[in-house]
């Protein structure tokens, strides 16, 4: 045991920097966040581009490092650690005002060795919730390219969303594996989001027919989960099983409400309408998610035991009060509620972030538990 500590340290440290870079992009993604909504912060003498990227800070710099980097961690292998690297140096790139399509390369490149892990994973084990997260990691791919190749970052979002919900859908698929449903579940599943895949490639064309198929899909994953995912036991045991399954299931409620305002509202570009159905996805239901499996997932990159405390709920509350009223004002065309429900969501990411640098710190510096003889 003692012998392993050094490579132990040596491993955690190598993934810091990348772990750095990720919650850069969060910050400085939250910040731009808020200068739309608009809020008064401060705008920095460096801002270069970076306060305009907002979308992709969050879903490629950020999440997309994120994810590249747990993949390589479950993989223990070297060579998957390509993606998060790439990912982070583009956003190095866009936060730092780096010229020309650069930063832009550099995602894509970086999305495009993530789909390659993804599809060598379906090579090792191929599963249907590994086809499932290649297929999220093949649209990531997609969208950057067509970033890339021009187009607006509001016509990358429905890509993002098959990115991160494939992805999400997946996990769920695989945790759940060894739970009893019904033999039409799972094709029902495959159904289900093959709607939103077809959605998502019609929006090149039809940009409202596609969204609305897309929203569609979202609205039936988000029945499947509610009614499937073992959340619905985990929520009756006590401790961290609950806390992740509070989150699992709040964040389908949210899934299924940004599934509805697509079906309603689609085509949408900007302003409130698309801030609800985006930030009702992107926030309540992949925040939801994240801040579920944080207690499990940022020990394993970190090499820590799992940890989770009581105080967790607090971001959780936090998030999803200020999602609500900030939907809620977008809706009515309450702007100050939108606002304060901008800011809020702000202040929940922060605290999730405090609160979990704190529960890392009091697992390092826990006293070891001594063997028993
Ligand atoms: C509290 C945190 C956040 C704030 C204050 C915020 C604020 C905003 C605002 C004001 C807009 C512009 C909407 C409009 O057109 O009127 C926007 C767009 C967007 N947000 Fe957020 N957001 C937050 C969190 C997130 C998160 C967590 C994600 C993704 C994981 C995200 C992804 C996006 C995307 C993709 C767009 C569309 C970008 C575009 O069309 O240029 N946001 N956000």
């Amino acid at each position: 045991m003692c012998a392993a500590r050094p490579e132990l340290v040596r491993l955690r440290l190598a993934r810091l920097p990348l772990l750095a870079l990720g919650l850069a992009s969060l910050g400085a993604g939250v910040w731009g966040g808020l200068l739309r909504l608009p809020v008064a912060v401060p705008t920095p003498g460096l801002a270069g581009g970076w306060l305009l990227w907002h979308g992709p800070l969050m879903v490629c710099c950020f999440l997309g490092t994120v994810i590249g980097l747990e993949r390589a961690v479950g993989l223990q292998m070297w060579w998957p650690y390509g993606a998060p690297i790439l990912t982070a140096a583009g956003a190095l790139g866009l936060i730092g005002g780096a010229p020309g399509p650069a930063p832009v390369v550099l995602l894509t490149l970086g999305s495009a060795w993530y789909a390659a892990v993804a599809w060598r994973i379906v090579g090792i084990q191929a599963e249907k919730f590994t086809i499932i997260m290649a297929v999220g990691a093949t649209a990531w791919t997609a969208s950057n390219l067509l970033w890339l190749g021009g187009r607006a970052v509001f016509e990358l979002v429905p890509w993002w969303v098959a990115f991160l919900g494939l992805t999400i859908i997946g996990e769920r698929l695989d945790l759940g594996r060894f739970q009893k449903r019904p033999a039409w579940a799972v094709p029902v599943l495959l159904v289900i989001l093959g709607v939103m895949a077809a959605g998502v490639g019609v929006t090149l064309v039809r940009p409202a027919a596609g969204e609305r198929l897309l929203g569609a899909g979202l609205v039936l994953a988000a029945v499947w989960l509610a009614r499937f995912d073992i959340a619905r036991t985990t929520v009756r045991h006590p401790g961290q099983p609950r806390f992740m399954a509070v989150c699992l299931l709040a964040g389908y409620v949210w899934m299924a409400a940004a599934g509805a305002m697509l079906v309603a509202f689609a085509p949408l570009q900007a302003g409130l309408r698309y801030d609800a159905a985006l930030h009702s996805f992107f926030l309540g239901f992949v925040f939801s998610m994240i801040f579920g499996h944080a207690p499990v997932i940022f020990p394993a990159v970190l090499v820590l035991p799992p940890f989770f405390t009581p105080a967790f709920y607090g971001h959780v509350v936090v998030l999803h009060a200020g999602l609500a009223l900030r939907v809620v004002g977008d809706l009515a065309g309450w702007v100050p509620a939108r606002q304060w429900g901008g800011a809020i969501g702000g202040v929940a990411l922060a605290l999730f972030l405090a609160n979990t640098v704190r529960a890392v710190v009091r697992a390092l510096t826990a006293p070891k538990p001594t063997a028993r003889k």
